[in-house]
């Protein structure tokens, strides 16, 4: 993780580190993906969404979100007036891992200097993480995500801080129907937000 801190600190601008993530050789992911999955959506957006890993559809495409939960996730943001035009989406991963398992604690860690180097040249004002994994890692707890979601904390990532709130993953939500309660919960909380510290 020390190269991969100084390499993402190197980094001045999201192309940089794009770059620099396509020839970084120390995740081992990165074997056994087709393609880097960088980000979607806007660099200039005050909502920057962090999910787990790319999925096969995401492999296939180079895009986070792109497959079923990607679909269920556009329904979520346009249900609030949101779209990929106002938010920035990335993933705390940017490979597929093989088989679709979530990343190992050890995978998650070497990528992390990027993914915190990607908020800091994102700067959003708004971060939400999708699901248990985004939520731990961001957050740097081993709460549980049905415990932890829909509550606003301060977050400080390097340089940057944001408000922060961890709703449920959408695939988690295609499994389990019944729990989109809360997601829709923690939608209205982030349109509220987004009224009252008058962004966008
Ligand atoms: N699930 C994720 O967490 N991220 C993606 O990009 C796709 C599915």
């Amino acid at each position: 993780p020390s190269e991969a801190r100084a390499l993402a600190a190197s980094a001045r601008t999201l192309d940089e580190l794009q770059s620099i993530l396509g020839s970084y050789d120390g995740c081992a992911l990165k074997l056994r993906a087709t393609q880097l999955v960088f980000a979607d959506g806007n660099p200039e957006a005050d909502i920057m969404l962090i999910g787990e890993a790319p999925g096969s559809e995401e492999d296939r495409q180079g895009k986070p979100f792109v497959g079923r939960s990607g679909q269920l996730l556009d329904r979520m943001l346009n249900a609030i007036g949101l779209d990929r035009t106002k938010v920035y989406i990335a993933n705390t991963v940017p490979w597929r891992p093989p088989g679709n398992r979530t990343p190992t604690p050890e995978e998650i860690a070497l990528c992390l200097p990027f993914l915190h180097r990607q908020v800091e040249l994102v700067a959003p004002r708004i971060i939400v993480t999708l699901g248990g994994p985004a939520m731990q890692t961001v957050f740097q707890t081993t709460a549980g995500i049905l415990k932890s979601r829909g509550h606003w904390r301060e977050l400080t990532v390097g340089n940057h801080s944001a408000m922060a709130i961890a709703t449920l993953h959408p695939a988690y939500l295609l499994r389990q129907p019944l729990q989109k309660h809360q997601a829709w919960r923690d939608m209205l909380s982030i349109r509220q937000k987004i009224v009252s510290e008058n962004i966008l």
